[in-house]
């Protein structure tokens, strides 16, 4: 059976000292608890180490937000995936909105960022989503099937059964719009539905999906309440550990 997850994304919010204590109040709020999902926190790159060396890992799984499109070498500024696994993370975020729109990343880089986070042993939580003109245009649908064409439909059955995939309505990102549960239910069997067509349905049915976009203590539970929503890629409500609980508590 799929997992239910619940990963917060920091995005380029806390210091080292902030994004510790962060962690740590998380840790410490989840000790006496038994959550009812795989708890994730995705941190700036900077943090991973002593993130993952803070908290326990057995508890909260630590992502990046990021990787390079490159092995190693002369990338000034990049991060590896490997240096990225060598931090302690499990996961990394890959393909999100904010990525693709203000850093360039095309289906072709994020296809190759894909391949060496699965190639070090990292768990890839693929972004896919549409924006507000291509919802109005009704073309949600045919926006996520081109973004897992273009970057994880490459994969073998075998590789693709170790990503996550996370819809998230750029329209719904950081606005406080939310998709209805209704919406989010429909386009997250649609998406199950092309993974069935692509791999076959056992795949499918172990494909965990997560909703993002707007997802708060307030809204969660109705959200995983949806038969193909598998939890959430939490945003603005993960950077208090109280609301990030509150969450997790949906489940
Ligand atoms: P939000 O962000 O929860 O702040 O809307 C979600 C995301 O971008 O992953």
């Amino acid at each position: 059976m799929r997992k239910n997850i619940v990963a917060g994304n920091w995005k380029m919010n806390k210091t080292l000292q902030e994004g510790l204590a962060l962690a740590t109040e998380l840790n410490d709020v989840l000790a006496s608890a038994t959550p009812n999902c795989e708890v994730v926190v995705g941190t700036p790159f900077i943090h991973l180490a002593s993130v993952a060396s803070a908290v326990d890992t057995s508890k909260i799984h630590v992502a990046a937000q990021n990787c390079a499109d490159k092995v190693s070498g002369a990338y000034t500024g990049e991060v590896s995936a490997a240096m990225v696994k060598s931090t302690g993370a499990e996961y990394v975020i890959l393909g999100h909105s904010e990525r693709r729109a203000y850093y360039g990343e095309t289906y072709e880089i994020l296809k190759e960022k894909v391949q060496l986070a699965l190639a070090n042993n990292l768990k890839p939580i693929f972004c896919i989503g549409e924006l507000k003109e291509e919802r109005e245009a009704n073309k949600q649908n045919e926006v996520v099937k081109a973004q897992l064409e273009g970057s994880v439909f490459n994969l073998s059955a075998e590789e693709f059964g170790k990503i996550v995939l996370a819809y998230e309505p750029v329209w719904a990102i950081g606005t406080g719009l939310t998709a209805t549960p209704a919406q989010a239910q429909e386009i997250h069997a649609y998406i199950r539905s092309l993974v069935a067509e692509k791999y076959g349905k056992e795949v499918a049915e172990n494909t965990t999906i997560l909703y993002g976009g707007s997802c708060n203590p307030g809204n969660a539970k109705e959200l995983f309440a949806n038969p193909d929503v598998d939890g959430g890629l939490i945003g603005g409500a993960s950077l208090k550990a109280a609301d990030f609980k509150a969450i997790i508590d949906a489940f």
